[in-house]
């Protein structure tokens, strides 16, 4: 017999999905979601193939969809209840916006060399084993790709972020609103380096954007594939 795994993230963002469902007019990469530097960090994405990694209601790859000119944007997401708001909030977006339910270690290792971008806000990178998606993520990349993704700087309680590779047990809520936790990989700068650069990805920046409001600051990291040279006859 098998038992589902409960969604820890069915009750994140549904005040935003009913209150708020347009698609949003900027894109951003920080904790606050208003400040700090937006969509071109990812480079010109004009017929680009795009993927954001632990996409939830999928108003990032939305904003891509719209405000920019990708090929399309697989808006990846493990949860039912995230998937459901994003098709809820975004499906006439197919097809440029694709919405995939799915692990994203389990439909990156499915895709290699595919994505010219991937990128995650607070996504995947935060909730899942670096060392299992790093390698995967790095692999689906075009030669040239590059990953991008927000993480915290350091806890939300103000702790230091750590400094090997550890995930803590941070609050979550079951469906039916009882308490549960679920792991969080909070890494320094320079671990999070390591991680990129160990898997090959090459051109790593890790840039702390500042906290405002007394939320937590933000790393907004970047590495790219190496560029495999074309060769003609
Ligand atoms: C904090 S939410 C952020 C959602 C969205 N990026 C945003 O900024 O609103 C984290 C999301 O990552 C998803 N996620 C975490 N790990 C994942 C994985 N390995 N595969 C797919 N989705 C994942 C969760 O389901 C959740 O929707």
């Amino acid at each position: 017999m098998t038992t589902a795994t409960p969604d820890l993230w069915h009750h994140y963002g549904r005040t935003r999905a009913a209150n708020d469902p347009d698609v949003p007019t900027k894109f951003s990469w920080t904790w606050d979601q208003h400040t700090g530097p937006g969509a071109e960090i990812l480079g010109d994405l004009t017929g680009a193939v795009v993927a954001d990694l632990g996409a939830g209601a999928a108003r990032h790859a939305a904003h891509l969809a719209v405000h920019h000119q990708p090929t399309h944007v697989d808006a990846i997401d493990a949860s039912p209840a995230q998937h459901a708001m994003a098709s809820g909030l975004y499906a006439e977006l197919t097809p440029r916006l694709h919405l995939v339910h799915a692990d994203v270690v389990d439909h990156l290792r499915a895709h290699p060399d595919t994505y010219d971008v991937a990128y995650a806000v607070f996504g995947a990178p935060d909730f899942t084993d670096p060392r299992v998606l790093l390698p995967v993520a790095a692999r689906a990349l075009r030669s040239g790709g590059r990953l991008v993704f927000s993480t915290l700087a350091h806890y939300r309680s103000g702790k230091p972020a750590e400094t090997d590779v550890i995930p803590a047990d941070v609050p979550a809520k079951l469906p039916d609103g009882s308490a549960a936790t679920l792991s969080r990989w909070v890494l320094q700068a320079h671990v999070w380096a390591k991680l990129l650069k160990a898997v090959g990805l090459v051109d790593v920046t890790v840039e702390e954007l500042p906290a405002v409001d007394g939320g937590p600051g933000t790393l907004l990291v970047t590495a790219s594939r190496h560029r495999i040279a074309q060769w003609s006859a």
